[in-house]
């Protein structure tokens, strides 16, 4: 039986709330003796998330996708994660859409966090997306990621209770919440 703890690389572009939440989950939760943090790597050298991850300890990579061609950028931030030898790929914030020439070097290897259904709602701003629509509840989903926006296999979904939620920032409290215990499950 493989009993090797999985090697994760972690990209993020903003916040990094999920990324400490998958840091925590490593360090002392559930992840603890399924997985390590091998890389957690930014295109963006402003990134908050990157100052998280310094100050968590963990291996960061900054390689700056700013006037940089997609598919260029995407061959070698894919070729120095590579460098890594990670498991799995795990998009934590990451705000680029993977050209082919990146899912194709990882393929079936890389997860997403999203903040909707993934089947009612592709790309940005999915808590504006339920807030806006008043919903009662929406979906936080985990899923694999191929070549389409947001069109991969569902690996893990949990409902979010919006009753009562009277602003966008309490819809998206309530949904971090749901995320920072889904993803490391999932
Ligand atoms: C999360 O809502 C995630 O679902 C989406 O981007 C946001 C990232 O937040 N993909 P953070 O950087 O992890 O705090």
């Amino acid at each position: 039986m493989e009993t090797r703890r999985q090697r994760l690389a972690v990209l993020v572009s903003g916040r990094g709330s999920n990324l400490e939440a998958l840091a925590k989950s490593v360090r002392s939760g559930l992840l603890a003796p399924l997985a390590e943090i091998v890389v957690v790597a930014s295109n963006r050298p402003a990134a908050p998330a990157l100052v998280k991850a310094r100050t968590l300890g963990l291996s960061t990579l900054c390689l700056p996708s700013k006037g940089r061609e997609r598919e260029d950028f995407d061959a070698e931030l894919a070729e120095r994660l590579a460098g890594y030898r990670p498991d799995w790929i795990a998009l934590a914030g990451y705000l680029r859409i993977l050209s082919p020439v990146f899912v194709r070097r990882f393929p079936g290897r890389i997860v997403n966090v999203h903040p909707a259904d993934t089947r009612q709602h592709q790309g940005l701003h999915g808590y504006q997306w339920a807030f806006e629509r008043g919903l009662a509840e929406t979906k936080v989903t985990v899923h694999l990621v191929d070549e389409g926006l947001d069109t991969g296999r569902i690996v893990a979904q949990r409902a979010v209770d919006l009753r009562g939620a009277g602003s966008l920032e309490e819809v998206e409290r309530r949904g971090l919440a749901v995320e920072h215990a889904l993803y490391p499950e999932a």
